[in-house]
Order: C-alpha cells, then sequence, then structure tokens
C-alpha cells in the first residue's frame, strides 16, 4: 500500500507539468478505476488467510488509502482550475483599449528644494538633514533661547509625550551642524517644520524651511547680502533687488528681515507687494552664544545664518494662491507640475 501511495504521488507530481485535466483523469483510472491499482489491491486481497484483526486492519487501511487518493486528486484539479481561470482573464486581448501610464510628477515644494540644492552645492554648500523629531535643547536652548525667553511663544510647537518636540525652524540644526563639523562650515539644512497654529490661506502647521549656515573667518553682512543676492536671482532667473530692514531673532546678531523688490511690479507698489518689497528671508550674523554652544570660538570665527521659506518660496515660484493646497494630498496639485522635471 506504500508503495501505490508513493506512485500516486509521484504521477500526480508528474501530472503537475502537463497542467492538463485528461492527465489528472488518466490517473484516477490507474488507481481508482475498475481495474486500476487500489481496486484491484482489494480484490485480489486474499481474506481467507487473514484473522478478524488483519482483516479489519487491511480495511481500514485500505479506506485510509482511497480517501487519500480522493483527496489529492480534488486537491490537484482545483489547482488546475485556479490556473485555468488565471490564464482566461490574463488572456491577450488586441481588441481591448490601451491602458494608459502617467507620469508621476514631484511635489511643487520637493521641485523648490532640489533647485536651491542645485544652486547652494555650485557654491560650494554641503546639504545636511535633521531630525523632525527634535529635543528642546536643539530646537531651542542651543539657538539662545532659554526656557523662559519670550520668543518661545513666537513658535508654539507640539510636545510629544517623552520630551522630544516636532522642530519649529532648521535653526535646530545649526548647534548639531558645528558640534559635528566645526568651522569652516557651510551648509544649508532643507526640511519639514511645524508650529501649532491655526490653518489658514498662509498658515500651515507643517510647512518647509531652507536653513544657512555659513561660518568662517572675516564672515560680515556684506558676505550674507552677496550670497542671497546671488541665490535669489538664479532662482528667480533674473537680477533681483534686495533690502535689509532690522529683525529680532535670538540666534543672530544682528538680525534681519531680508526684503525682495517685488518682481510683479518692479518695486512701485501692487497688490502682492504693498509697498513695492516681499518680505522673504529671515537672517543675520551668527550669535556668538550659538557659536559657543556648538563649541566654536567666536573670537576666532564668524557668520551668518538665513532661513529661506521653502514653502513660501515654492508658492512664490509657482503662483500658489493657498498653502492648504500643498499639503492636501490632492495628486491634481501634483499632476501640474509633472512637466516642470
Ligand atoms: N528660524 C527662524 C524662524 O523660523 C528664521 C531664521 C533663520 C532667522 C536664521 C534668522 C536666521 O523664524
Amino acid at each position: 500500500m506504500q508503495q501505490i501511495k508513493e506512485k500516486l504521488l509521484q504521477a500526480l507530481e508528474a501530472a503537475k507539468t502537463s497542467k492538463s485535466a485528461e492527465a489528472l483523469e488518466k490517473i484516477r483510472i490507474d488507481f481508482l478505476g475498475r481495474k486500476g491499482s487500489i481496486t484491484t489491491l482489494a480484490k485480489n486481497a486474499d481474506f481467507s488467510k487473514m484473522s478478524v484483526e488483519e482483516k479489519k486492519g487491511f480495511g481500514q487501511r485500505l479506506n485510509e488509502l482511497k480517501n487519500f487518493a480522493n483527496e489529492q486528486l480534488k486537491a490537484a484539479a482545483e489547482a488546475l482550475e485556479s490556473v485555468a481561470v488565471r490564464h482566461k482573464t490574463n488572456d491577450l486581448d488586441l481588441t481591448a483599449p490601451g491602458k494608459g501610464r502617467r507620469l508621476g510628477a514631484l511635489h511643487p515644494i520637493t521641485l523648490a528644494q532640489m533647485e536651491l540644492e542645485d544652486i547652494f552645492q555650485g557654491m560650494g554648500f554641503s546639504v545636511l538633514y535633521g531630525p523632525e523629531v527634535e529635543s528642546e535643547h536643539y530646537c531651542f536652548e542651543s539657538v539662545n533661547i532659554p526656557h523662559d525667553h519670550p520668543a518661545r511663544d513666537m513658535q508654539d510647537t507640539f510636545w510629544l509625550k517623552n520630551q522630544l518636540i516636532l522642530r519649529t525652524h532648521t535653526s535646530a540644526n545649526q548647534v548639531r551642524t558645528l558640534e559635528r563639523f566645526g568651522a569652516p562650515i557651510r551648509a544649508i539644512f532643507p526640511g519639514r517644520c511645524f508650529r501649532y497654529e491655526s490653518i489658514d490661506p498662509s498658515h500651515e502647521n507643517t510647512f518647509y524651511q531652507c536653513e544657512g549656515l555659513v561660518v568662517d573667518k572675516d564672515i560680515s553682512v556684506a558676505n550674507l547680502i552677496a550670497v542671497m543676492k546671488t541665490i535669489l536671482s538664479q532662482v528667480f532667473r533674473r537680477d533681483v533687488r534686495v533690502r535689509l530692514r532690522p529683525g529680532y531673532f535670538p540666534f543672530v546678531e544682528p538680525g534681519f528681515e531680508l526684503d525682495l523688490n517685488c518682481l510683479f511690479c518692479g518695486g512701485k507698489g501692487c497688490p502682492t507687494c504693498g509697498d513695492g518689497w516681499i518680505e522673504l528671508i529671515p537672517c543675520g550674523l551668527v550669535h556668538p552664544q550659538v557659536l559657543r554652544f556648538g563649541g566654536v570660538d567666536p573670537r576666532e570665527y564668524s557668520g551668518f545664518a538665513f532661513g529661506v521659506g521653502l514653502t513660501r518660496l515654492a508658492m512664490m515660484k509657482y503662483g500658489i494662491r493657498d498653502i492648504r493646497y500643498l499639503n492636501c494630498g490632492d495628486l491634481r496639485v501634483n499632476e501640474q507640475f509633472s512637466v516642470l522635471m
């Protein structure tokens, strides 16, 4: 009986490759048909020579073998069936209309970020990425915003249960970078930031910035202005005029708001800019305390830092009026940018 069982399994294995219902039927006849080996085994058994016990055992094993054979055949038939169904659905129908393939598209912020990275890399800047989940130390203390400082209120954030926070600005990377690479350094840190903000057409709780940090010997405001002008001229593909106004950020001294001469009206004043200038990039010379936090001696080195609003830049560059389009996840927003790559 064991032999028959093995032969049956071999035959079924062989039938798998032929993949035909006829092959299975042949196996059924060979084993379970009128002259099949299992049937013959039962027919030829000489019961007269067996004890009652032996007869019982033989009968039981024979039944088991039959059941086994039936089950195996059924399983093989079912497997065959499902393959057949798959074949049918995969059948090539040359009259069917073609399936369109749509090109993917990059998000406008990604495009703006890639462009900025390119331009800065061309000027010898490294591109670094810091964590979005940040410690209070790097996000606030290390950039000169102590616990009780009123500037904390400017950037209300999301606190996680483990004492970490979602970074409110990419300035959190300044001291991280100084600690890691020391001076001199030239780097940008693009990335996503978060603030506890109520959402309207120009405010989001999730947005992108691109921080820049240059620390070297004899760095001055003149270097800051020159770099900013060069970058903006490349981004907007024309010569731009900029101006600095005083601005306050605890991690720069002096601190500025860099305004861009309005590209729409050329500085005459229009609905977009109001008075001819668009507030664009907060910046300044790195505060000596920040350099010290990063292990850099402010008597030897100085530097500048700036925070480009990447989301804002993408909106200006591509004429997106409402910030909420950017995070809405609607592919119709992205699809418009598929040709820009
Ligand atoms: N981190 C500041 C903000 O998010 C921007 C900034 C960066 C200002 C670098 C000065 C220098 O508002």
